[in-house]
């Protein structure tokens, strides 16, 4: 793989192997001339909506607050000490999206969304740690950013944000537009705009394993297939009444034990798992389709595009959008596979995908899952 400017030119490689998990990363001039994706107009306009989830943070005194949004109403520019955060910025704003997926040398897997952040001078929320990787880049203004590799992670008690109580930062950095930061998880930082400015964190996803055990339970649930009832044919007079008789649990322990699972059903479950959309991701159909006819005329000309909301994601013969999930033939799986790592597939791609893929992208088109190119 090659170098990247995105990394301080070093390769994807170099990078996971030296920083990523490891140690902070600062990279000036991540991206040369950088100019901000959006204004905070229309930042405060998607801070206001129901499906987006926004935070609007200040600090008076060292007494932290934070509200939730829908935010309708924000301090005005002119105060000091604010910040509003906006998280999923990528799911409505193509821009934003293009931005993200710069970041796919690491899976889609992994990727979650592009925060935007905007505050006014002195603004901040505080010194912190994060429990995922982040690739904070400046992008509009400047910001101070102060780090520590410290250990103590104890927090302030009784705050509504995570606030450090001891942070002892041993390096510090001012980063100005096209400027970036990454911090592994857990690493102390406090970043103080300098002015009025605007960060965006390109931040991922882990799973804690207890949420995945027990959505995978939950999984389970629905394919399980045990028949028959208990019985006790043998049964014996019963000397305590209020006791569990020890057969009895013995035969359902044997029969709980036959509860398997193998690799395929872990694949299934995980990868619908992971491509399953946010709680608050709503898909906006097209206002007036076009017939099928239309659509594949039309496609076969500009091709078509997921939608940015849309998490495809797969492995083997396996094919997960949204939460469903396909087992695709050989031929299927290349047309697929294709349009779930570019995100687009052109006419020509599309002239080669049978009818069962066509018909596929025709419904994943009505429900805005797939755009037309
Ligand atoms: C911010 O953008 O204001 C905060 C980002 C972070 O510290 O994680
Ligand atoms: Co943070």
């Amino acid at each position: 793989m090659k170098k990247l400017q995105l990394l301080g030119n070093i390769t994807p490689a170099q990078f996971l192997r030296d920083y990523w998990h490891k140690k902070p990363l600062l990279i000036r001039n991540a991206i040369p001339g950088f100019k901000p994706l959006l204004k905070l107009d229309k930042l405060a306009e998607a801070a206001a909506k129901n499906h987006v989830e926004s935070r609007l943070v200040t600090s008076v005194d060292g007494q932290w607050d934070m509200q939730h949004g829908p935010l309708t109403e924000l301090p005005p520019r002119t105060q000091r000490e604010w910040t509003l955060l906006v998280q999923g910025v990528n799911l409505f704003d193509e821009r934003a999206d293009a931005l993200l997926r710069e970041f796919r040398f690491l899976p889609d897997a992994r990727l979650d969304d592009l925060m935007v952040s905007y505050a006014t001078d002195g603004g901040g929320v505080g010194p912190h740690f994060d429990s995922y990787d982040v690739f904070l880049l400046q992008a509009h203004g400047k910001r101070r950013w102060k780090i520590s590799a410290q250990q103590d992670l104890s927090l302030v008690e009784g705050m509504p944000l995570k606030i450090l109580s001891n942070f002892t930062p041993d390096e510090e950095f001012v980063l100005e537009p096209g400027d970036m930061l990454y911090l592994p998880p857990h690493y102390a930082h406090d970043g103080v705009a300098e002015g009025e400015c605007m960060t965006y964190s390109i931040g991922f996803r882990s799973p804690s394993f207890q949420e995945i055990g027990e959505a995978f339970l939950q999984f389970m649930a629905d394919s399980i297939d045990l028949p028959g009832r208990y019985a006790d044919p043998d049964l014996q007079p019963a000397k305590n009444p209020a006791e569990i008789p020890r057969e009895m649990l013995g035969a359902i322990t044997e029969e709980l034990n036959k509860v398997r699972w193998d690799e395929e059903d872990v694949t299934v479950f995980f990868g619908e798992y992971m491509s399953e959309p946010k709680h608050n991701v709503f898909f906006t159909p097209p206002a007036k389709p076009l017939v099928v006819g239309r659509f594949m005329e039309t496609a076969a000309k500009r091709g078509l595009k997921l939608s940015p909301k849309t998490l495809m994601l797969y492995r083997g013969k396996h094919v997960f959008i949204n939460g469903e999930s396909f087992a695709v033939s050989r031929a299927d799986k290349i047309v697929l596979d294709l349009l779930a790592n570019e995100r687009r597939l052109s006419g020509e791609a599309l002239a080669r995908a049978s009818d069962d893929v066509l018909e596929a992208l025709y419904t994943w088109y009505q429900d805005g899952w797939v755009e037309l190119g």
